[in-house]
Parts: C-alpha cells; sequence; structure tokens
C-alpha cells in the first residue's frame, strides 16, 4: 500500500481549478466556475486533504500534484467521456430535470451508460487514493452513483454526499428512466446533505416511492448484509468563507476599484447589478424583461440608471445554453439599442468570469443587486454581496426560488416569473430610504456571518462522524 494516501478526501466532478492553454501555448491554472469550489476551497485549506476530480480538459492524464495547499487528484475524461457524461447526462438529463424541467431533459441511454462507467473512475481513483478508515467527501450530482461504487470498493470508508443543486418533488424526478438506481447508488453514502429542508423531503418522500425501506425524519434503513444501516438524508445549507470576503471588500485597492467603476460608468445614481453563470436557470431574461420594462415605462433613466450584468461563459457546447447565449445577447443588444445614449448605456454586459477581487468591487459599487434565479440551489452570489457590505448599505433583490431565500429573508423577495412585481420590487429597492436599508443589510449580514462555509462543513462532517460511529 502506498504510503502517500490521505485522510480526508473531497471528490467533485471539477477539480477547484481548470487546466488553461494561452495563445501561445502556454498552460497555466485557473480557478474553474460555479459555487461549489467558492464553498468547498477554504474548507480544503484548512483541512489538508486531497481533492479528486477533473482539470476542464479532454484526455489529461495527469500525475497528483499540489495547488496551493490542496493535494489534486485529476482524472482524466476523454472528448467522448465529456460528450456523454458531463455535457450529456449531467447538463442534459440532470440539470434540467433537477431544476424542475425550466428546459426539457434529455434521456438517451448511451448518456447513461458513460455517466456509470465515469462514475466507477472517479470511485475508483477515490479508491486508490483514501487511507484506511479515511473520510471521503463526494459531492454534487455529476457524481451520484460514487458512493454505493465506493462501499462496494472500500467498506471501511466513511463516506458524504453533498448536491449542491435541488432535489425536485417525485412527480418530476420520476420521469427519469434510472431513477431507482441513482437513489441507491446515493444511499451508499453514510449521510447525504441537501440545501433546502424540501430538498431532503423530496428525496425520502422518493425513497419511499420506489424502495421498500423504511424511513423515519432524516433516518433511512437500508439493508445491509444481513442487517440494516442508517443513512441521514437532511438539509445543510451551503455559504461562502463570509469574513474572508468582508476583509477582501475592505481593502483599499479594491475600495478604489468600486469607485472608479461608478466613475467609469457614467457616475449613475443607481448601479443594478446581476452576476451569474450564463445558464437558464439564473433568469437572466426575465431580469432583462423587468428592466427593459421600467425604461421603456419610464419609471427609470439611462441617464441615472445602468444595470450591470455578468454572464460567465458556462457549458457552451450544450446546446440549450448556446441558444439561452444567443437570446439574452439579442435582447441585451436590443434595449442597448433602444434605450442608451452617446454618453449612458443602459445595459454593461459582460460575458467574462472574474477574479474575486473584481467581483467584490462590483458588489461595493452595485446599490441593488438582482437575483432572479428561476430554481437554484442555494446562489452564493447573493451571500457574497451582503459579506461584501460592511457598510450595510445596498439592497439585495432575492428569487424565493434560490435555496437562499430559505435564510436571507430580510432580502426583497420576489417572484421571477411575476414580472409586475419584479419590477415593482426593482423600484421598491431603488427607492429604500437608507434607514431601511441598513437595517435590512444588518439583519442578512448577522445571518451570512453566523452561517458560514466553516459552519457548514463543521455540522456536516459532524454528523457524518456520528452517523459513522452509531452505525
Ligand atoms: O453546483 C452546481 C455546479 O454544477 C457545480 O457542480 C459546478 O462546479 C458548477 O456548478 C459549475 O458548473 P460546471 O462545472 O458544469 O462548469
Amino acid at each position: 500500500m502506498p504510503d502517500d494516501r490521505t485522510d480526508f478526501i473531497v471528490v467533485s466532478n471539477r477539480l477547484p481549478v481548470d487546466r488553461v492553454v494561452d495563445a501561445d501555448g502556454a498552460t497555466a491554472w485557473k480557478q474553474s466556475p460555479g459555487g461549489l469550489v467558492t464553498a468547498l476551497e477554504p474548507v480544503m485549506r484548512a483541512a489538508d486533504g486531497a481533492w479528486v476530480g477533473w482539470a476542464g480538459q479532454p484526455d489529461l492524464d495527469l500525475e497528483p500534484f499540489e495547488n496551493e495547499g490542496i493535494t489534486i487528484v485529476p482524472v482524466p475524461l476523454s472528448e467522448r467521456d465529456i460528450e456523454l457524461y458531463y455535457e450529456g447526462f449531467s447538463n442534459d438529463t440532470l440539470w434540467p430535470l433537477y431544476h424542475d424541467v425550466i428546459a426539457q431533459p434529455s434521456y438517451h441511454r448511451v448518456w447513461w451508460e458513460r455517466y456509470v462507467e465515469v462514475n466507477r473512475r472517479f470511485a475508483e481513483r477515490t479508491a486508490e487514493v483514501s487511507a484506511e478508515g479515511a473520510t471521503v467527501w463526494v459531492q454534487d450530482y455529476q457524481l451520484q452513483l460514487v458512493p454505493r461504487m465506493l462501499r462496494e470498493l472500500r467498506p471501511d470508508l466513511t463516506i458524504g454526499f453533498f448536491n449542491h443543486i435541488p432535489f425536485p418533488a417525485y412527480g418530476i424526478y420520476s420521469q427519469l428512466p434510472w431513477r431507482t438506481q441513482i437513489i441507491e447508488g446515493l444511499l451508499g453514502a453514510d449521510v447525504i446533505g441537501f440545501q433546502r429542508a424540501a430538498d431532503a423531503g423530496n428525496f425520502t418522500r422518493a425513497i419511499r416511492r420506489l424502495l421498500p425501506y423504511s424511513t423515519r425524519g432524516s433516518i433511512v434503513e437500508v439493508p445491509d448484509g444481513d442487517g440494516t444501516r442508517e443513512v441521514v438524508a437532511k438539509a445543510f445549507p451551503i455559504s461562502i468563507d463570509a469574513a474572508a470576503f468582508e476583509e477582501l471588500a475592505q481593502r483599499p485597492e479594491v475600495v478604489a476599484r468600486a469607485a472608479q467603476i461608478r466613475h467609469d460608468l457614467g457616475d449613475p445614481e443607481t448601479i443594478l447589478l446581476g452576476v451569474d453563470r450564463l445558464d437558464y436557470t439564473k433568469g437572466i431574461g426575465h431580469r432583462l424583461k423587468a428592466y427593459g420594462e421600467l425604461l421603456k415605462d419610464s419609471r427609470i433613466d439611462v441617464e441615472d440608471t445602468v444595470l450591470v450584468q455578468v454572464a460567465s461563459p458556462s457549458r457552451e457546447r450544450v446546446e440549450t445554453y448556446r441558444q439561452l447565449r444567443d437570446e439574452i445577447e439579442l435582447t441585451v443588444g436590443r434595449l442597448n439599442g433602444d434605450f442608451s445614449t452617446i454618453s449612458h448605456q443602459a445595459i454593461s454586459y459582460l460575458h467574462h468570469g472574474f477574479p474575486r477581487e473584481e467581483m467584490a468591487a462590483l458588489y461595493l459599487a452595485a446599490d441593488v443587486m438582482l437575483v432572479t434565479a428561476l430554481r437554484d440551489g442555494m446562489n452564493l452570489v447573493a451571500k457574497e454581496y451582503v459579506a461584501a457590505r460592511k457598510d450595510e448599505d445596498g439592497v439585495l433583490v432575492l428569487s424565493e426560488f434560490a435555496g437562499a431565500a430559505d435564510e436571507l429573508k430580510a432580502a426583497l423577495l420576489i417572484n421571477p416569473h411575476d414580472i409586475a412585481g419584479l419590477k415593482d420590487t426593482i423600484m421598491q429597492a431603488v427607492e429604500m430610504p437608507r434607514a431601511d436599508r441598513r437595517r435590512r443589510m444588518r439583519s442578512l449580514r448577522k445571518r451570512v456571518r453566523d452561517n458560514d462555509v466553516a459552519h457548514w462543513s463543521r455540522s456536516f462532517l459532524d454528523t457524518l462522524r456520528r452517523a459513522r460511529a452509531e452505525s
């Protein structure tokens, strides 16, 4: 047995860093997109563990290496794996299905077969690098079969699973031709975590409909040899490293950059901000519709208001995402054509990812943050905005369909499908008196500070330890 095996291992489809090749052919590592990495990176830095995942490019068979204090264990994916397992089953079957079929999921047996195969590869690689009795924490919908596969390979391991996206109601979940296999795959874990209590409830209800296992509250009795094993399935709302984000947002260069952004935008009275991966779950179209109508109704004026929309590129080879990009960019172009003046743009649209410092500066500059997701596991952008606002200013408009709405009740909560309501709420945010803004932001900040990512990982891992000890 090699002695470089590890006691704590995180497994996720994507590593915290993606390998990128620049125009000159030089390679570098860059932070990968999405909330999963935002949340887990600080946990991993503190834990001295290993991170098993894909490096973001086809056919990279790399040896494990160290990156900023984390041992990185790459799992290779071929072009065909990316097409069938990642773009296909993960992002064109599970993603739309788990987000309440906002887009139509596609069901293809060859995608499923490759999903099984790639999950097995992740399980095998994890089994190789895990020390005797190690704790393995598997992440997200791309790897739902890994817990069971891993348990079969290594019964000595303690296995946790966390689902970063919603888990749908049975009426929707039941469409999935492989619905029972997925549940069996997940039940290989000792603890299965979800973002919201409603997601955990949907999961245990699906078990009751599909399998003869008994459940009481968050406990599921799973047959194991001659006896049973208790699996815990409950909500652990994910968060961010709030103190670190607050510290970043207070650095003089970030504060200066925020002032510069405001100046570069023509010193408007109001900056509205949207920050999303370019994904159809994020409700960017609904937001643009509301904003466009406010301009048309002359309730806001481009001379004193601007919308900054950061839409970071995502899953660009999946057809639904291509179509979405076309639709959003057409709408942005039309609104800018109709309402911009020579000196003032209606929408500043940015199709890039940005470093954390720039994001913090944008949050500081934004008077109103718009989170209008149609369905979202949590939405960590909402929490980052709150953490950045030590000045207790700024208004968060937050969709009730984002997991964050369960906690951030002092935000202005909206139903993004209700365009009239969304327009009125944007106006309420724009016109909100300072005292009201401060009262709401104070309450939001307390919530985000008290329930930060360390609290999330601690409560998950404590539950995991207890569950394993009891079983
Ligand atoms: O939690 C949602 C999620 O799919 C993560 O698993 C992932 O890291 C992030 O969004 C970004 O997605 P992708 O890895 O497909 O670019």
